[in-house]
């Protein structure tokens, strides 16, 4: 059992500062990439790589499960790091570890001050941990399993300082990682503090390590400002060789060390996470016919067999089954959608679709709607917070809000639920089961069509129709004719025309 196994771990994101080269009102960790906030990402990563450790690192010996079968590791302490903007921070993260403890860092004097800053916010609890893994908040590409390598590795060398690097081809704003004859590192020099000579190394400090916490604690009150007033963290490689520590590294590719300064990067990493999202749902068996303009965002699961169709954009907590085939030219937001469905150049927002229903061209469900199994929406239909039973069909045009449709019911062409009253009041309409809406009904809610019923052409519903009931309403009436050239034929035209529309 190693020192840092038997002792809590301490999680530090550092996350202060309103990243001005962001140009943003918003703070910079606060940006999104592939549908989350940057720091959102790295608190994922870190969570992921210690709340679920269980087992040791290798080379150490197993410990006894516990009663749950499980082996038991120490606690994790999670500590994010902000300035001034944490309101805003906050509200930008969908998802953060339960024990996340916050803490304002004001001024911010560099990363090694935001380190003393996390340090001080656990108080007592600083003491008891064994290593302390630190990541940048800006760094969202950040795998887990990277980080419980990194973690692995520490613990089973005993070094000091263990910490990512990349290499980087072209020059960057990156700290250039220092090495002797030997390959052993000495140190990270900032690139503007670089000699010529360094700012050629292609070797770049990822601001990702983990420490021996006594270590930590026992030199972070020594670190010395530089002329920009900033501590700086990396300092504390060069103090470590100095000491003759053990200071070893991990190499982790540009696609997972990348830190975003500028949108510049920051299109740059969402570029990155987005080849990343499309490779692993190919690799697991969704088709994606061109990935160049297929989007999907981080944490969407889509089923086996499924297609996306070019101009696909799936975003939020979507979940889509399998066998479907979404596209070209669709939009799926926070929805929920079932084997076998259809989307066709529609949008779909915060909407559940059951197995094999369809919709499109140019559709659109609306947060709330709920289309039951075999449901068929074609052309031009919008529902907003409905439900439509098993294999009910709405081919045309048509509007439903605030409605549910029983099972096998038709909605045919132009159809409209007036759901919304003078009184600025939303209204319900509940329509039964195989009743047929004839096209160009209006629906004037509160109203309910009971099952079997039908409505006929240009139907203005105002009251409630029984089960089986036929409604019809405003039939056109000839009312006089119109003067032309030939009399009697517009006269003749009418006639047909009034009969044609009684059906
Ligand atoms: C830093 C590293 C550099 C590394 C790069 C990797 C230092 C001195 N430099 O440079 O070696 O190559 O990251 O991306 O560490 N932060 C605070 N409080 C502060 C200052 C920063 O919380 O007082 C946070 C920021 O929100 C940011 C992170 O620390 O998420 C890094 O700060 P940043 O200013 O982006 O450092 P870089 O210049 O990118
Ligand atoms: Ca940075």
């Amino acid at each position: 059992m190693t020192r840092s196994d038997s002792k809590p771990t301490g999680v530090f994101v550092l996350a202060a500062g309103k990243g001005t080269r962001m140009r943003s009102r918003l703070p910079k960790v606060a940006h999104r990439v592939a549908g989350r906030a940057m720091v959102e990402h790295v608190l994922r990563a870190a969570h992921d790589a210690t709340a679920h450790r269980r087992t040791p690192p290798s080379g150490d010996h197993p410990k006894e499960p516990d009663r749950a079968g499980t082996v038991q590791v120490a606690e994790t302490r999670y500590v994010l790091v902000l300035g001034h903007e944490r309101d805003q921070v906050r509200a930008a993260l969908r998802w953060a570890p339960e024990d996340l403890t916050l803490v304002e860092q004001e001024p911010q004097l560099g990363t090694g001050h935001a380190v003393r800053v996390a340090r001080d916010a656990l108080g007592n609890a600083a003491r008891e941990l064994g290593t302390v893994l630190v990541v940048y908040g800006d760094t969202p590409l950040i795998r887990a399993e990277t980080l419980s390598d990194l973690l692995a590795q520490h613990a089973a060398s005993h070094a000091t300082i263990t910490f990512i690097t990349g290499e980087v081809a072209e020059d960057n704003d990156y700290g250039r990682v220092v090495r002797d004859g030997k390959g052993h590192v000495t140190g990270i020099v900032e690139r503007r503090h670089a000699t010529p000579e360094q700012t050629r190394i292609h070797e770049v400090n990822s601001g990702i390590y983990c420490f021996d916490a006594a270590w930590l604690w026992e030199h972070l009150d020594h670190l010395e400002p530089h002329p920009n007033g900033e501590y700086y963290l990396t300092d504390l490689i060069e103090r470590a060789v100095a000491e003759k520590r053990t200071v070893a590294t991990v190499m982790a590719t540009i696609s997972e060390t990348s830190g975003v300064n500028d949108r510049v990067a920051l299109a740059e990493a969402e570029r990155m996470l987005r080849e990343r999202i499309l490779r692993d749902l190919m690799l697991s068996g969704v088709t994606i016919e061109d990935p160049a303009s297929t989007y999907v965002e981080a944490g969407v699961r889509v089923g086996m067999d499924t297609i996306l169709r070019p101009g696909t954009a799936l975003r939020g907590g979507t979940v889509i089954g399998e066998s479907c085939e979404i596209g070209p030219n669709s939009l799926v937001r926070d929805s929920h959608i079932g084997d076998g469905c259809r989307i066709l150049a529609s949008w779909v927002e915060e909407a559940r679709m059951e197995a094999g229903s369809n919709i499109g061209p140019m559709s659109h469900l609306r947060p709330g709607a709920h289309l039951g199994k075999g449901v068929h929406l074609g052309n031009f239909a919008e529902v907003k917070n409905s439900t439509l039973g098993e294999g009910v069909k709405m081919g045309h045009f048509s509007f439903l809000g605030d409605a549910t449709v029983g099972a096998h019911s038709n909605i045919a062409a132009g159809v409209i639920t007036c759901n919304y009253a003078s009184d600025g009041k939303k209204y319900p309409t509940t329509i039964g089961e195989r009743v047929f809406i004839g096209s160009d009904t209006m629906l004037v809610a509160p109203v309910e069509i009971g099952d079997d019923a039908l409505t006929g052409t240009g139907a203005v519903v105002r009251r409630d129709v029984p089960p089986g009931g036929i409604a019809v309403g405003m039939p056109a009436r000839v009312i006089k004719y119109r003067e032309t050239k030939s009399a009697s034929g517009s006269k003749d035209a009418a006639q047909h025309s009034d009969e044609a529309t009684v059906e």
